[in-house]
């Protein structure tokens, strides 16, 4: 646990108590195609913490991430008005997963760019900033 590398605005205990949720909520996940259980955690400016986890449906394409469960949840929970400060995503396949581009695209609408974001990389725990992970997110601006 002390092993994440943490050069972001949150401290370092926060994100591990994050990591714990995304965690817990991946021992909900619904794989029974993948058997890949992933779990995500939101942290909320507000300080609420909510998690979500991968939901798979046997016409494969309509599954649904841990990241995007947890965000719909938070907006449903919380109303659009929230900022998500934190990202931590889990799985309990001892394998890399950092979100997914669909999932990174989603969560720009929300999360604040120096937000960190804590996920299984192939070398272990990793601590990124969302721009860093997604530094071009697409934006509608209409003239
Ligand atoms: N999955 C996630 O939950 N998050 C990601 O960022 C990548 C993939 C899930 C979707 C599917 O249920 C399983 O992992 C295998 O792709």
């Amino acid at each position: 646990m002390g092993s994440i590398m943490n050069r972001t605005i949150l401290p370092q205990l926060a994100l591990e108590e994050l990591l714990e949720h995304a965690r817990g909520a991946a021992q909900q996940s619904y794989s029974p195609y993948s058997k890949f259980k992933v779990g995500a955690a939101l942290r909320l400016t507000s300080g609420e913490i909510v998690t979500g986890t991968n939901v798979e449906n046997v016409s494969y394409g309509l599954t649904i991430c841990a990241e995007r469960s947890a965000l719909v949840r938070a907006v449903s929970q919380f109303g659009p008005a929230i900022r998500i400060e934190a990202v931590a995503v889990a799985n309990l396949n001892q394998a890399a997963s950092p979100p997914c581009g669909a999932c990174r695209q989603m969560l720009s609408e929300f999360v604040l760019p120096e937000a960190p974001v804590v996920f299984p990389a192939a070398d272990g725990t990793r601590t990124m900033t969302f721009n860093e992970v997604l530094p071009l997110a697409f934006e509608m601006k209409l003239k």
